[in-house]
């Protein structure tokens, strides 16, 4: 089975270079790369001027699979990430039941190998059933070839028993995935705490709800040796402590949403549930914060927190629906056109961000373009203008505050091990 991609701009974050070029593919590997390759192949993708860089990676997806699939499936979410680009995805632990354990591991495993071309790495819980009292089987989960753990969508509160987990996680070397919310601080919050929500007459969440625990897990990983990588950063002190943590030689890594940098509170238009994420839209101050922090690479990765809600959920309005938003199918053109297009992020920097680093950090052979390396591939076509409608998401979540968003940019094909995945 062979395939030939033409035309093409490889952006390879491996040797940092960014070329006019063809790349053939053979058995799920690329085999060749060069300014014009004539070989005939089986499949040919005319890339004319788009780029190609390697496959991206979402180191956090919630896929709602298994127990909560009228949210969304590992098939829909599998879609979905391939329609975004992404070849390989990180499920998150918070299903029903919780990842806490090898079956849900495997049953993950399984499942996706069946219904989805896409790469699904499941991440395990931190504790039992997420309940923050014993943890889990961690050391079993592993063996089930489990490689992170997290409690995302809260932080283990008993700083102790985190420690614990810490410990098995860098004895195992998983990462650690750090969701990070005091929740006795959390006080009924629902938006930011600041201007928008106290005219909205909403009760509001304050940066500090975030930042005592991103302190407290950087503690804990210099204590431990784990590798922690902090998820949804969104305030400005998070990227500061991030900052001084690897001034420090500690071993912490840090990821930042689309939403976090693409859109501030102020943008919140109305009671309208589809501005409701956890950590919340931050002020413009922030988000201007996290942009400073991705372009100056001390925030590693661009990763999602795709957690698809049913329309009825996100009907309730913002004190009532669940937290969250869906952002596989739009993230790859929001860092297009809110970070590189205003020169805030290179486009080499867009790759190691989306791909490369979230390898780098996982521990997987992938995230370049390089003759022997595995063929995961996105092709991204930035001259392309589009229009955001949520009725072509391919994820049966429709909750984003980015409908009708014009931006630039777009996925056309995704490949994963040399086969084409998604091709528009
Ligand atoms: O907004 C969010 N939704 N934040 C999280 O951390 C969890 C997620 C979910 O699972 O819905």
């Amino acid at each position: 089975m062979t395939l030939l991609i033409k035309n093409g701009i490889a952006v390879n974050p491996g040797d940092k270079t960014e070329r006019e070029a063809d790349i053939l593919i053979r058995d799920g590997m690329i085999a060749d790369i060069q300014p014009s390759i004539a070989a005939e192949a089986d499949h040919v993708i005319d890339a004319a001027g788009a780029y190609v860089m390697p496959g991206f990676i979402d180191m956090h997806v919630h896929l709602r699979d298994p127990g909560l699939t009228y949210k969304e499936d590992i098939a829909t979410g599998g879609a979905a990430a391939l329609h975004g680009g992404f070849t390989t995805i990180v499920a998150m632990p918070n299903t029903k039941p919780v990842a806490d354990c090898p079956e849900v591991i495997e049953y993950v495993k399984k499942r996706a190998a069946e219904v989805t071309k896409a790469h699904v790495l499941q991440v395990g819980s931190v504790t039992r059933g997420m309940l923050g009292k014993e943890l889990s089987d961690i050391r079993g989960m592993a063996r089930a070839g489990c490689i992170c753990i997290s409690e995302d969508g809260k932080s283990v509160m008993d700083a102790g028993l985190y420690r614990e987990a810490m410990r098995i996680a860098a004895e195992e070397n998983m990462t650690v995935l750090a969701h990070c919310e005091d929740i006795n601080m959390v006080c009924g919050g629902v938006l930011n705490a600041d201007a928008k929500s106290e005219a909205m007459g909403m009760p509001g969440i304050t940066n500090a709800v975030e930042d005592v625990i991103v302190a407290r897990d950087i503690l804990l990983a210099k204590e431990t040796g784990a590798r922690l990588h902090l998820c949804h950063c969104s305030t400005k002190d998070s990227v500061e402590m991030v900052r001084l943590a690897k001034e420090n030689g500690i071993p912490v890594t840090a990821e930042v949403c689309p939403h976090h940098f693409a859109m501030s509170s102020e943008e919140i238009d109305g009671d309208d549930a589809n501005y409701k994420m956890n950590p919340p839209l931050r002020t413009r101050e922030d988000v201007e914060a996290l942009q400073r922090g991705l372009s100056t690479d001390i925030m590693d990765v661009i990763a999602t927190d795709h957690a698809p809600h049913s329309a009825e959920e996100k009907a309730q309005g913002i004190r009532k629906a669940p937290f969250g938003i869906v952002g596989l199918e739009t993230a790859a053109a929001l860092a297009y056109t809110s970070l590189v297009k205003p020169g805030l992020l290179t486009v080499m920097q867009m790759a190691e961000k989306m791909s490369y680093n979230p390898a780098k950090i996982l521990g997987l052979n992938k995230g370049v373009i390089e003759i022997g390396a595995p063929a995961d591939l996105t092709v991204f076509d930035a001259k392309r203008e589009w229009v955001v409608d949520p009725e072509e998401f391919f994820s049966k979540g429709r909750n984003t505050p980015f409908a009708g968003r014009e931006l630039s940019g777009k996925v056309i094909a995704a490949i994963v091990d040399g086969e084409v995945a998604y091709a528009e």
